[in-house]
């Protein structure tokens, strides 16, 4: 009967996360003039083993509301680790927006 229980925890918490893990969006665009930026979330969710708080709500609210990350904003936001910038600044654990602005920023290709 016990084993039973564990089980049924373990079940029941296997599937809340699945869950959880369903509602959360492979893929954001951030649409820009100077080129679409693709946000893979699955990717960066899987770099952080899928602890949703390094970035929920602290850095960004669990929803599509303003990231704060707008034209002029880069610089300012790196310089208080801010939005994407608590990681993408300067010395950071992922690449700054200086010279990089293509890894983000994609144009779309003539035509498509
Ligand atoms: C590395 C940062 C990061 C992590 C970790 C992260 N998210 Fe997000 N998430 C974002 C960003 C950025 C957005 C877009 C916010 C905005 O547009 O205002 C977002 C948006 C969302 C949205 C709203 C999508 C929509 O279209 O409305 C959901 C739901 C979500 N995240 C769920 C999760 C869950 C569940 C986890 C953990 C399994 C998680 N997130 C982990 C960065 C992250
Ligand atoms: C919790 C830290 C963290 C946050 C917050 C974060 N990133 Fe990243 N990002 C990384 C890391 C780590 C990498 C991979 C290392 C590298 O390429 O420098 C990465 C890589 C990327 C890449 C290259 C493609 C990929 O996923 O491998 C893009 C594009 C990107 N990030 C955009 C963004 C955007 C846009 C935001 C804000 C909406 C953001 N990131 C927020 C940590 C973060
Ligand atoms: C880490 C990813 C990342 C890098 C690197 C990056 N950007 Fe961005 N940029 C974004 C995101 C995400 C947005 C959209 C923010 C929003 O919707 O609030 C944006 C928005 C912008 C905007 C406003 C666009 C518009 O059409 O309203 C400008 C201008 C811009 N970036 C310029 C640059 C330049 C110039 C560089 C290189 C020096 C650069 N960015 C590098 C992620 C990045």
């Amino acid at each position: 009967m016990k084993h039973l229980t564990v089980f049924l925890v373990g079940l029941f918490l296997v599937v809340a996360l699945v869950a959880l893990a369903a509602d959360a969006p492979k893929t954001l665009v951030f649409e820009s003039k100077l080129g679409n930026v693709t946000y893979d979330h699955a990717k960066h969710n899987e770099r952080v083993k899928n602890d949703c708080k390094v970035c929920h709500d602290k850095l960004f609210p669990q929803s599509r509301a303003p990231i704060n990350f707008k034209a002029g904003m880069h610089k300012p936001a790196e310089a208080a680790k801010t939005s994407c910038a608590a990681c993408h600044h300067p010395g950071g654990e992922a690449f700054e927006s200086k010279a990089n602005c293509n890894k983000c920023h994609v144009k779309a290709k003539a035509g498509a």
